[in-house]
């Protein structure tokens, strides 16, 4: 069933499963039997996948699909248990599908209906629940998962963990597991200064655990003050996301893209503006940071949430993109996906242009050339720089020409003629343009186009020392 399933995919998804096996260590069936067995836990994601199987697209749990990133959030019973709330949030903001396992001190502090309603999924608490062990089971918890995160990790869990303790839900996880574990220590500093803490670190380190924090600073109790105090979630969430990218292809890398149209004002309430709608460089904003890069989108005003894992800074104008571009640099990549104005206005009126008489006349004059300057750059150019071109006739002619003139490496050129629905579509058809010659893709979704330029670009970079 497994083989038959495998065989019916094409050879992109293929490649996908086969990289998903690996890194859980399993074979291609027996990681298509996972997810089978996962999908059928749920009726809806069954039919949802049967759907999915169909259309030739892997059966996955949709969560898992766009997130990539499966934490098991483990909630220890110290004060800060409340702060993992957040976390959850945070995580999630990140892309990872969270689960969330409480230990029995930590449910004097937050309930189980909270992470769980937060997590969108139940939280488990008891490692001798039926119901518990039936659904998902202390085994499953500690293998379907990317990372396990302990937030907050007590000095009793500490100690446990230290000695491989299992006599609960968390602690089974946490020795039943072969993933990575992450914990946000928080305690008092006295008892964080423990010996036998100490001690247990100590050994927690050299088993290759990673930790966040402590932080230095007020503690809880009243005039308390020292190291112990919990990271905070963003920094948790932060250092999480590191980890699970750290064997990505593009870890280590930094990668400057640009997307959406630009606006230049005419008055205080009129602008020149294009249809861009920013879902292609997003998409591949998204993309580079799920594969590792360390990624900074330099975007126009969009109608998109900023993509999972990037560091966005908001722009209106070609002049602020140019600005907030060179800021950004140095890269090893810079993707300019962006659909940059050509022309401003030459004067902008401080006030509403009345309508009266005859309609005026706008002078324009040319915005800074943003791919050109950057791709030009006689120091700190970076390594691959691709542009895009969008047309309406003589695609490729068009690219040809534009790469030469450019002086960049890579053009991604796609036919933006209004049938062809692309300018604000989820669709695209794009050819890639380089010296070698020019490489027409099919039509697909912009996420398949974004990830298709990603796994190109990593093996481009690939032998170019970090
Ligand atoms: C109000 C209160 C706050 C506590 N805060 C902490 C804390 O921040 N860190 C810690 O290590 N233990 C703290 N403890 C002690 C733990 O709750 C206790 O060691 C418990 O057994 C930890 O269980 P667990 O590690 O299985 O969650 C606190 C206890 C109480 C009553």
């Amino acid at each position: 069933m497994a083989s038959l399933t495998v065989r019916q995919l094409d050879e992109k998804l293929k490649r996908r499963l086969r990289l998903r096996a690996a890194k859980n260590g399993r074979s291609v069936e027996d990681e298509v039997r996972t997810i089978l067995r996962s999908a059928a836990a749920d009726a809806d994601s069954f039919a949802g996948a049967a759907e999915l199987a169909h259309a030739g697209a892997a059966p996955v749990d949709p969560a898992r699909q766009t997130a990539a990133m499966r934490v098991v959030l483990i909630i220890g019973g110290g004060i800060a248990a409340y702060k993992s709330l957040d976390l959850i949030r945070r995580l999630q903001d990140r892309g990872a599908h969270v689960r969330c396992v409480l230990t029995r001190a930590a449910q004097h502090f937050v309930t189980p209906l909270a992470a769980g309603a937060l997590a969108g999924e139940r939280a488990y608490v008891d490692l001798f629940d039926p119901q518990s062990e039936f659904d998902v089971g202390h085994i499953r918890l500690a293998r379907d998962a990317d990372l396990i995160v302990v937030a907050p990790a007590t000095a009793d869990l500490i100690a446990k963990m230290a000695h491989g303790h299992a006599d609960d839900l968390a602690t089974a996880v946490l020795l039943a597991t072969d993933r990575s574990i992450l914990i946000a220590p928080a305690m008092n500093p006295r008892m964080w200064a423990g010996k036998a803490t100490q001690r247990n670190l100590a050994q927690l380190r050299a088993d290759g655990v990673r930790l966040v924090g402590p932080n230095a600073g007020e503690m809880a109790e009243r005039g308390e003050a020292g190291t112990g105090r919990m990271a905070e979630p963003a920094e948790i969430a932060a250092a999480a996301v590191a980890m699970l990218h750290a064997d990505g292809a593009l870890a280590g890398r930094r990668m400057l893209i640009t997307s959406g149209p630009t606006s230049e004002p005419l008055d205080p309430v009129r602008v020149l503006a294009n249809r861009s709608s920013g879902k292609q460089g997003h998409a591949i904003a998204g993309a580079a940071a799920a594969a590792g890069a360390d990624v900074v989108l330099v975007s126009g005003p969009v109608n998109l949430p900023d993509p999972p894992g990037v560091t966005v800074v908001h722009v209106e104008t070609a002049q602020q993109m140019l600005v907030a571009v060179e800021r950004a640099l140095p890269a090893d990549v810079a993707i300019f996906a962006a659909a940059v104005a050509d022309w401003r206005p030459l004067h902008v009126s401080g006030s509403k242009i009345k309508k009266h008489g005859r309609p005026p006349t706008i002078a324009l004059t040319e915005n800074p050339d943003i791919l050109s300057t950057v791709a030009h750059r006689k120091s700190g150019r970076p390594r691959l720089v691709i542009g895009f071109a969008a047309e309406t006739d003589d695609v490729i002619g068009n690219a040809e020409a534009k790469l030469k003139k450019k002086g960049c490496d890579w053009i991604l050129a796609n036919d933006v003629s209004p049938a062809t629905g692309i300018m604000g579509g989820d669709r695209n058809t794009v050819h890639l343009v380089t010296a070698a010659g020019v490489e027409s893709w099919p039509p697909q979704s912009k996420d398949d186009v974004a990830h298709s330029l990603i796994e190109r670009v990593a093996a481009a970079i690939a032998d170019i020392k970090r």
